[in-house]
């Protein structure tokens, strides 16, 4: 009983407890954020993970516009129904370049951090203009509209300085080549060979078939790019940090 005469101290004298209460918090902050403090880096660096390209950048702001997020999480965790399900659990740096992460909270759709590669361009073109078409219980919306949106990555620089000013290393090459990058993306037979060296293992064809580029090429050049940076063939993660 000893003790909770003792506690009556503190619960009797609003002031004291505030001062403890504070105590205890700050205690409790500097014991969880200290440790950060100490470490080099908290993400580790992997082989592969390079900024998007303009056009897939262009993708990525097509899907945060439509709201993809409400639906599809981008975050595999390291359990194993996951990871047989989707693929390889999500690294941190594969979202190290992603203003705002897209790793979601709500699963109506599957998770999407892998689905690059997974289905044709085509299969994408069918499944987002109506999903109901190939998946019939789906209740994805229709997002056919965006094969009718031409778009020339006008505004794509500027996007990329912003991306920049938070810290994605765009450099000025990058910048000054962004509407070119953007459009030769698209193109096969053009001069692609600046945007492979500028950004490794891009997919370039005309992804939605269409003569033109749209906002269903953007889109779907994210998608495909999703998950595939990394080769985990090779991967072995970094134990020692
Ligand atoms: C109302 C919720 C909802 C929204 C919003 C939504 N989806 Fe879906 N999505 C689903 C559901 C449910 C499925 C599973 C059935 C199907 O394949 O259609 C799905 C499936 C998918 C798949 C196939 C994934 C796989 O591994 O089979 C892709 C790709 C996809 N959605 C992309 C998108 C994109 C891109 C957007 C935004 C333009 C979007 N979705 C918006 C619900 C949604």
């Amino acid at each position: 009983m000893a003790i909770l005469d003792k506690h009556k101290i503190l619960e009797k004298n609003a002031t004291l407890l505030l001062a403890c209460s504070f105590a205890v918090v700050t205690i409790g902050g500097i014991v969880e954020i200290a440790p950060l403090f100490y470490l080099e880096n908290t993400i580790e660096e992997v082989e592969g993970v390079r900024p998007y390209s303009p056009l897939e950048l262009t993708g990525r702001d097509i899907y945060i516009r439509e709201g993809c997020y409400v639906c599809h999480s981008q975050m595999i965790r390291p359990m194993r129904d996951e990871v047989e399900r989707y693929g390889h659990y999500s690294l941190a740096a594969e979202s190290m370049y992603d203003h705002p992460f897209q790793w979601g909270s709500k699963r109506t759709g599957p998770d999407l951090a892998r689905v690059g590669g997974r289905y044709s361009d085509e299969w994408h073109v069918d499944h987002l203009t109506d999903p109901q078409s190939v998946v019939p219980e789906s209740v994805m919306p229709k997002y056919g509209f965006l094969s009718h949106t031409l778009i020339e990555g006008e505004y794509v620089a500027d996007l990329m300085s912003t991306h920049r000013i938070v810290g994605v290393p765009y450099t000025d090459e990058m910048i000054e080549n962004a509407s070119a990058d953007f459009k030769v993306q698209t193109d096969p037979w053009g001069d692609f060979d600046g945007l492979m060296e500028r950004y490794p293992g891009a997919q370039v064809r005309n992804f939605d078939g269409e003569p033109g580029i749209t906002e269903m090429d953007a889109l779907i050049a994210y998608l495909q790019m999703l998950g595939t940076l990394v080769d985990f063939s090779t991967f072995t993660p970094d134990a020692s940090r």
